[in-house]
């Protein structure tokens, strides 16, 4: 009844705001934002905030945004730290059993970064750990995929990007876009990444601290690879080994993208690889799902 006569009642809340937007043009629009209204009702009245909490609440949502540039997103990060990137992720990416999962893309990626013969080393300032990154980019019945584009990133041996250090890094350091030949194979020369924390001098990292949580993410590589005809991937390749591999503050491991980082300590075989000494060898391979039909 109230309802109808459009006044609002505290027990009615959601549904009349909710019958408002009945004119709504756009059918998704009215969905979404009838489900978002009732599920912030609900809260609302699970919760029962003082005004003065819900001001808190709205000033912590103003902080996120003043936060916001061209360079930096507070609001990804927040939805990154809620679970919600991975989550939207994880919807709009399921595979057939058998293909490598996604993960986040997160802010650091360049879009054009350099194409390199196959076998170079993007590590240009020699700094760090010497890494052999090699595998093959397969198809779900294991054949080889030619063709395929693979853009590599990765944060230095003191968990930085080139992107946040510039002057200091090289531009397009630990960057790089390869292709494969008939064999599908890759084979890249870069350094050991260290874990880093997501930037956190903002609210999302204040939030953070507020509720117990770090702010790092476990060391990894990123990864984009794309071949026609195949889904886009964008995943990580993460070290199992990593003190943060258990509590990475955007949810991004996932059990299946974890690489054993592999010392190589016999100089024969490093000379015989091209290293001058001892190296880790990283041998993952990825496998591309077609679209659904
Ligand atoms: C990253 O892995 O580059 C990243 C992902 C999410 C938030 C911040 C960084
Ligand atoms: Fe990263």
């Amino acid at each position: 009844m109230t309802t109808e006569q459009g006044f609002f009642t505290e027990a009615d809340s959601a549904e009349v705001v909710i019958s408002r937007n009945a004119n709504a043009q756009d059918e998704r629009l009215k969905q979404v934002m009838a489900v978002i209204t009732r599920k912030l009702h609900e809260a609302v009245k699970e919760i029962e905030p003082t005004e003065e909490e819900w001001f808190r609440a709205i000033m912590f949502l103003t902080d996120t945004g003043h936060m916001c540039n061209d360079w930096r997103q507070e609001f990804i990060l927040l939805s990154d730290v809620l679970g919600v990137s991975m989550l939207v992720d994880a919807i709009n990416n399921r595979k057939p059993s058998g293909a490598s999962e996604s993960t986040v893309l997160g802010p650091f990626h360049v879009a054009d970064a350099p194409e390199l013969p196959m076998g170079a080393n993007i590590c240009l300032d020699q700094k760090g750990e010497p890494m052999r990154v090699h595998g093959r980019i397969l198809d779900t019945d294991g054949n080889p995929i030619a063709g395929a584009k693979i853009d590599v990133w990765q944060a230095n041996d003191e968990g930085f990007y080139d992107v946040q250090q510039k002057g200091i890094q090289p531009d397009f350091n630990l960057r790089g876009v390869f292709r494969t030949g008939a064999d599908g194979s890759y084979h890249f020369r870069g350094v050991k990444p260290k874990f880093y924390p997501i930037p956190d001098d903002g609210p999302v990292g204040k939030l953070l601290a507020q509720l117990g949580r770090h702010p790092y993410r476990p060391a990894h590589l990123h990864y984009i690879i794309e071949a026609p005809g195949y889904d886009r991937l964008v995943t990580h390749i993460f070290d199992p080994d990593d003190p943060y591999i258990r509590s990475d503050a955007v949810f991004g491991v996932k059990q299946s993208l974890m690489a054993k980082f592999q010392p190589v300590t016999d100089l024969q075989f490093a000379k015989a690889a091209g290293f001058e000494g001892p190296f880790l060898d990283l041998d993952f391979d990825f496998v591309l799902s077609r679209p659904k039909t």
